[in-house]
């Protein structure tokens, strides 16, 4: 008899799930094993009306078929009224700032994070309670493009003690120290950052599949993660920031920033806390700890998986789309029960 292991409601509090044939082709894949995730918003263009976000819903539910799955849905940040911000508050569970141009489809971003310029907008999601997820980079050296983001985040997070924040796929040391300095901070940890270093993307050949903003950092970064994400420390919770791109996009000279892990996602994080003996804190960073950070209340849903061996597909495709996953052709030690 093989090792088995069950989750109850697993949440991805970061997906990109993109639209149309892409959306068909990966939402399921993420569906079959999430009761839920957060939805980015980085659509071209992207979603910032109310009849977008509820458009975009609806074309998830459908692309997700009969699965038990809550897209809980975010608007791209601008500068929204207040008035704007009531209407739409009961369709979205948080906003997503990108700075602009900082990662794919930001071009439309915040142009200055001067803490003036957004204080109409935070100031009215804090009172409405609506959550900032930020995509926390400057566009310095790209190594120190997070570090020199930690500035901004605690002008924000003292300006607005009351505004949930989350510090969106955290890749540092010094962000993971910033969680403990203020009680309003979070953090979402992704699958990728937990495993590879920027040895894994550019030390040997050039991997273009695990090649994401933000980059893969250094030992001692990767290590930072580990200690909080297996601890499962209250403040973080996984999201994944799977975002698939076509294959000829990452195959290419100029190559997309993105890492598509939605499908092994909850087999590989399992084979990791195993590895480490932390199996009986990944309900807590998978699940638990997004319930109580974000105030949802999921459907139910529990995964089975088994200690079996996977071979992680080539690729992933339908008619239009072809994508590939993290450890494509690899083998990876935990397989999902149906
Ligand atoms: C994301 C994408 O492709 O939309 N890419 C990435 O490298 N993570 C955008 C993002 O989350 O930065
Ligand atoms: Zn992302």
């Amino acid at each position: 008899m093989s090792k088995i292991f069950s989750i109850s409601k697993p949440l991805d509090m970061h997906l990109h799930l993109r639209d149309n044939d892409m959306l068909n082709l990966v939402g399921p894949l993420t569906s079959n094993t999430f009761c839920g995730a957060i939805i980015m918003p980085n659509l071209v263009p992207p979603v910032t009306t109310k009849e977008a976000v509820v458009a975009y819903k609806n074309r998830i539910k459908q692309a997700c078929g009969n699965d038990t799955f809550e897209p809980y849905m975010t608007l791209f940040f601008q500068n929204y009224s207040r008035e704007f911000l009531e209407d739409v508050k009961d369709e979205i569970t948080a906003i997503k700032l990108y700075p602009a141009g900082i990662t794919t489809n930001s071009e439309t971003g915040v142009s200055s994070m001067d803490i003036e310029t957004l204080r109409p907008t935070l100031q009215a999601m804090s009172d409405l309670g609506i959550i900032l997820c930020i995509h926390g980079e400057t566009n310095g050296f790209v190594m120190d493009r997070e570090a020199e983001f930690m500035p901004i985040y605690e002008s924000i997070a003292s300006n607005f003690p009351n505004l949930k924040i989350i510090m969106e796929h955290i890749t540092t040391k010094s962000a993971v120290e910033m969680l403990d300095k203020y009680p309003n901070l979070y953090a979402t940890i992704t699958l990728h950052h937990l495993l590879i270093t920027l040895d894994d993307v550019v030390g040997g050949m050039l991997k273009p599949h695990l090649f994401c903003k933000p980059i893969a950092k250094r030992y001692e970064d990767r290590a930072a993660l580990l200690n909080v994400a297996l601890g499962a420390n209250p403040k973080v919770c996984f999201g994944s920031d799977s975002a698939p791109h076509p294959k000829n996009k990452k195959e290419s000279c100029g190559c997309a920033a993105g890492v598509f892990t939605a499908p092994i996602a909850l087999q590989v994080l399992t084979e990791l806390f195993e590895k480490h003996n932390c199996l009986d804190n990944l309900q807590k960073f998978v699940s638990d700890n997004a319930i109580n950070i974000y105030g949802i209340n999921p459907p139910s849903k529990t995964i089975t998986l088994e200690k079996a061996d996977f071979k992680v597909p080539s690729s992933y495709k339908n008619d239009t789309e072809t994508v590939v996953p993290m450890y494509a052709n690899e083998v990876i030690k935990w397989s999902l029960v149906n």
